[in-house]
């Protein structure tokens, strides 16, 4: 993947439902976050160790338990709560997800650090921007770097987040496909899951393939995605 040369971007596959957790950072400091951390921690943590990065935060698109840990059904997946046991940093969730986050992996408030569309934060010299982008859950976000947008389960390379779900809003995902859809078209897409031929795409080819994106008008999209 083609990315400026001051960024640490690793993406890596994690868990049995495909998805994906990043580390980002600036190469120069080897301070990283980790995004989306769940499945695996001590694996992540390893990872970690293992590159000589210094972990600082973590940050999460939503509060989905194959995203941040938590429970669903009968499965358990580790995720946030683990990484705090380990390791002391602010996890960082939209404003409206923060109470969301809580529920589902137990941290309290003092562990979460809530932020709000386009606020900044500072990884090294590396910026990273907030997006909120609900649809999917009232506070969904995606982070953008440089060239990069980590979408989380907001846009896939094919497809777009489920919107049948509990807190789930068709006419929120409309708006923030649309905002997304007008980012440029050599930023590279790092979705939350592997759903797709290739684990990443250029925004460019993303807007050519993928359905959702091509739909701009609100009323088409309802008959589409019902809501
Ligand atoms: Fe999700």
């Amino acid at each position: 993947m083609q990315v400026a040369e001051q960024l640490i971007v690793e993406q890596i596959q994690i868990g049995p439902m495909q998805n994906f957790a990043y580390l980002i950072g600036d190469r120069a400091t080897r301070e990283v976050v980790v995004v989306d951390p769940a499945w695996d921690i001590l694996g992540l943590l390893g990872m970690i160790e293992e590159r000589d990065y210094k972990l600082t935060g973590a940050l999460l698109t939503h509060y989905h338990p194959d995203h941040c840990g938590g429970s669903f059904g009968q499965n358990t997946v580790e995720g946030v709560s683990r990484l705090l046991e380990h390791h002391s940093v602010p996890i960082y969730a939209n404003e409206h997800e923060a109470a969301g986050v809580k529920k589902v992996t137990g941290i309290s408030d003092s562990d979460i650090k809530k932020v709000t569309s386009g606020q900044k934060l500072k990884i090294g010299d590396v910026e990273i921007e907030f997006l909120h982008t609900p649809g999917h859950t009232p506070g969904s976000q995606c982070f953008r770097v440089k060239n990069t947008l980590i979408s989380g389960d907001t846009l896939f390379i094919d497809g777009c987040g489920r919107v049948d779900l509990p807190g789930s809003n068709t006419d929120d995902m409309f708006r923030s496909l649309q905002q997304l859809a007008s980012l440029p078209d050599d930023t590279l897409l790092l979705p939350g899951h592997n759903y797709s031929a290739v684990p990443h795409a250029t925004m460019g080819e993303t807007k050519r393939s993928n359905t959702y994106l091509k739909i701009k008008d609100p009323e088409t999209w309802k008959m589409m995605m019902g809501g």
